[in-house]
C-alpha cells in the first residue's frame, strides 16, 4: 500500500486569488495555467494498517498548517476505499518551498495521484480534482500538463487541457530573489484581501473578461495578445494584494527590477512577458527559441540569486508502485 508519484508545479497566466466558499475550497474566479516540467516535486505515500493518525514530512519537516491539509485529502481518498488506515506522506521538492513557486499546486497533485495509487482507486479524473482542491486550490491544474484550464461550475471546479506541451513550446525562466518561504500563506491572503481590499469585487467581476481573452490568445497562439492580458491579470491580482489591510507586498527591488528588464527586451523584440505569484520571484514566460537570451538578461539583474529554466510539463503520474 505505498506508491510514489511526482507532479511539477504551475504558474497561472490569468490567475485566481480569493475563494467563493471556504466548504471544499472553491475559487471565486476560474484560472490559466502552464504546467513547469523543470521543476518537480515527489511523494511516496504508505499506508499502514497499524498507524493512527497520518505522519507528514515536507522536505524532511513536520507542518501543522500542510498535514492538516494533506489529512483532509487523504480522508476523502480512506472514504473512497473504504479503509481507515493512517499514513506516512514523504514529500520532496526540488525547489525552493512554500515561497511563491506553486510547491502547494505540485505538492497536493502529487499526494492525491500517489495515495490513490497506493489504495488501488481507479478514481475518475473529476474525483482527484475535487480531493486535490481540499489542499490548495492550485493543484487541480497540475494534475493536467502543458496548458490547463481550471473553470467554475455550479458546486465544483472542472479542468481541461488547452495545448499539450508540444503543441506549443513556451519555456518559463524563473527569477529566484529570494529563498525563504513567504510569510502569510495565500489561503490567509485570500481571506484577508476579500475582507479588506477594496478592489476585490472588481478583481472578480472584471476577470471572466480576462480569462477569455487569455484562453483566446492561447488557442491562436498569439503570443503578444496572451504577453498583454497577462500582464494586466497579475498586475491587476498584486493590486488587490497590496491595497489588502494589512499589505500582502510580496516584490522585492529585484522583483521590481525583473519586470522593468522583462518589458524592455519585450520593446526591443524579444518574445517574452512577465508573471509573479504570491510570493517575490518572477517568471519570464518566452516563445522558443528566446530563454537563453531571458535567462542572461535576468541572471544580471542585482538581487537575483537564482535562475530556473522550464519547458511546459506533463501531468502528475506514479513513479512507482509497490504492494
Ligand atoms: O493554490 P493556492 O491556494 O496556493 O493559491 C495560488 C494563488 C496564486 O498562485 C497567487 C495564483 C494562482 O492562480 O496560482
Amino acid at each position: 500500500m505505498r506508491a510514489i508519484a511526482v507532479a511539477h508545479p504551475n504558474v497561472a497566466l490569468i490567475k485566481y486569488w480569493g475563494k467563493r466558499a471556504r466548504a471544499g475550497n472553491l475559487p471565486a474566479t476560474g484560472s490559466l495555467s502552464l504546467v513547469m516540467g523543470g521543476l518537480a516535486t515527489e511523494t511516496r505515500v504508505q499506508f499502514d494498517p497499524g498507524r493512527r493518525g497520518d505522519h507528514v514530512l515536507l522536505d524532511g519537516r513536520e507542518d501543522a498548517d500542510t498535514s492538516a491539509r494533506v489529512t483532509a485529502c487523504l480522508d476523502q481518498l480512506r472514504q473512497e476505499a473504504g479503509v481507515s488506515y493512517g499514513a506516512l506522506v514523504e514529500s520532496h521538492n526540488d525547489f525552493p518551498t512554500g515561497a511563491g513557486l506553486a510547491s502547494s499546486a505540485s505538492g497536493f497533485a502529487a499526494l492525491v495521484t500517489a495515495a490513490a495509487g497506493a489504495l488501488g482507486l481507479r478514481l475518475a479524473p473529476q474525483r482527484l480534482v475535487e480531493i486535490a482542491r481540499l489542499g490548495s486550490g492550485s493543484a487541480p491544474r497540475s494534475l493536467l500538463g502543458g496548458v490547463v484550464l481550471l473553470t467554475n461550475r455550479q458546486d465544483t471546479t472542472v479542468c481541461e487541457q488547452v495545448a499539450a506541451p508540444a503543441d506549443w513550446p513556451l519555456e518559463i525562466v524563473v527569477a529566484v530573489t529570494t529563498s525563504g518561504p513567504k510569510a502569510t500563506s495565500s489561503r490567509e491572503g485570500m481571506a484577508q484581501s476579500e475582507q479588506t481590499s477594496p478592489f476585490y469585487d472588481d478583481w472578480v467581476t472584471t476577470h471572466a473578461t480576462d480569462l477569455d481573452a487569455g484562453l483566446g490568445a492561447v488557442r491562436a497562439r498569439e503570443f503578444e495578445a496572451l504577453a498583454e492580458i497577462a500582464e494586466h491579470n497579475c498586475l491587476k491580482m498584486h493590486a488587490v494584494m497590496m491595497t489588502t489591510r494589512p499589505p500582502l507586498l510580496y516584490w522585492t527591488p529585484a522583483t521590481l527590477a525583473c519586470l522593468h528588464r522583462i518589458r524592455e527586451l519585450r520593446s526591443a523584440g524579444v518574445p517574452v512577458f512577465f508573471t509573479i505569484d504570491a510570493g517575490p520571484q518572477v517568471k519570464a514566460i518566452c516563445l522558443p527559441g528566446a530563454a537563453g537570451d531571458v535567462a542572461a538578461a535576468l541572471g544580471a539583474v542585482p538581487g537575483v540569486l537564482r535562475i530556473l529554466r522550464s519547458p511546459l510539463g506533463e501531468g502528475a503520474r506514479l513513479r512507482g508502485h509497490a504492494d
